[in-house]
């Protein structure tokens, strides 16, 4: 072999071996920063206790399918996006659909095998403003006269991102929150009356909605979901707006109820609630439940615990109609209410009194960790 060409071949050599090694550093130095280690042996896991229950599930984002990663593929029998697949996060520009993002959450539920809940079609906020434009790029729900052009302009836009997003997502998605939050807080009113879906379509908007989604996929339960319907002052016009809707043979299959609580709120007014909605025929998917409390103490975290077991208490007693139970995040590190410490791990992604509370409802959390950790 001529001398420069033995040289050329060690030179090839010594650059993929480089190249091997360097890859293999690189995958593997991201996945362990990326993940966090499998939770330790004798951990329960919580799909496993409530899989005769219900589905027990998480809302993700971008940051925590990597660093929670452990957790949901070992406690979690569900998934919800907590914004990627908002109207903004999927149509941020008119006509102009966007799913990579997303879909790096649906193809984790779908490859790990996870139920996937869409959240969500139609809601007032997160909601780019095009959606409520006139072709002049004027807001549509300020104007005082809203033309019938103007209507149908944004039915059409509404129907539109409806059938794209649904359709993509069919069969992956298993049931969609197709309308958040539509309750007036205003107890004068059945409907929020600052929802420019409201301002512009008038309640026809649900009806709309909900007909549009049952058309693009007729397999999807289509869920109503919004927060403190359960309490006193939302639920009797909640009843009345689903009643209407079924009266008129609306496609609606269940309630949300988002369940953002604090330590202390009423767990019998929830579950009149529950009462109530099993009573329109509908199913009940508590959809975004945390549970906050400012007390961090040793006493302040015993009496979440105390709270989080009576309410799956409650959630195990109506399992004939609660099919869901969905967290609104994993651990405290990484959650919308940062100061409420609401959820069921701490900020080191260990498991809190409320962790054990929820292992076996029928005992205390301390005999709980005791047990399982052989403590
Ligand atoms: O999109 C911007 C991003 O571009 C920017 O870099 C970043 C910097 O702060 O902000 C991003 O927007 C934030 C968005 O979450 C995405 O992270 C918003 O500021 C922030 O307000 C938004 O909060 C979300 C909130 O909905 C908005 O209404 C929370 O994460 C999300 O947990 C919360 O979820 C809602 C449910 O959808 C409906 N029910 C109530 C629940 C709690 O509010």
């Amino acid at each position: 072999m001529p001398k420069n060409k033995g040289k050329l071949v060690c030179m090839v050599v010594v650059f993929v071996l480089a190249l091997t090694l360097s890859v293999g550093c690189f995958t593997r130095s991201n996945a362990e920063a990326d993940d966090q280690p499998a939770p330790p042996p004798g951990m329960p896991s919580l799909k496993e206790i409530y899989k005769d229950y219900f589905e027990i599930g998480a809302a993700v984002n971008l940051s925590t399918i990597n660093t929670h990663r452990s957790l949901i593929d070992f406690h979690f029998s569900s998934l919800t996006a907590e914004n990627e697949m908002k109207p903004e996060g999927l149509q941020r520009t008119e006509g102009r659909f966007s799913f990579q993002i997303a879909d790096r959450i649906v193809n984790l539920a779908v490859d790990q095998g996870l139920k996937m809940r869409g959240h969500t079609l139609v809601w007032h906020a997160q909601t780019p403003g095009w959606f409520f434009q006139d072709k002049n790029g004027n807001r549509i729900d300020q104007k005082a006269v809203i033309t019938e052009e103007d209507r149908q302009l944004v039915r059409e836009r509404l129907e539109s991102h409806i059938e794209n997003v649904m359709q993509y997502y069919a069969g992956k998605v298993y049931a969609w929150d197709v309308v958040n939050e539509a309750i007036s807080d205003d107890g004068r009113y059945i409907l929020r009356q600052d929802s420019p879906w409201f301002r512009i379509l008038g309640e026809e908007f649900l009806e709309i909605a909900f007909r549009k989604a049952h058309e693009v996929d007729p397999d999807a339960k289509l869920f109503y979901n919004d927060y403190n319907i359960e309490r006193p002052y939302k639920l009797n016009r909640t009843i009345q707006m689903l009643q209407s809707l079924l009266d008129k043979g609306v496609p609606i299959h269940g309630v949300g109820i988002q369940g953002h609580w604090s330590v202390g709120d009423s767990l019998a007014e929830v579950e009149q609630a529950i009462k109530k909605y099993a009573e329109l025929g509908l199913e009940i998917h508590i959809t975004e439940l945390d549970i906050g409390t400012r007390d961090i103490s040793a006493q302040g975290l015993a009496r979440q615990a105390e709270y989080y077991r009576q309410a799956f208490a409650l959630f195990k007693k109506y399992s004939d109609v609660i099919t869901s139970v969905t967290l609104w995040g994993i651990s405290d590190a990484a959650t919308w209410r940062p100061n409420d410490n609401p959820l069921l791990f701490d900020k080191n992604r260990e498991p809190k009194p409320a962790f054990w509370a929820i292992v076996d409802t029928d005992k205390s959390w301390e005999e709980n960790k005791a047990y399982y950790l052989g403590e």
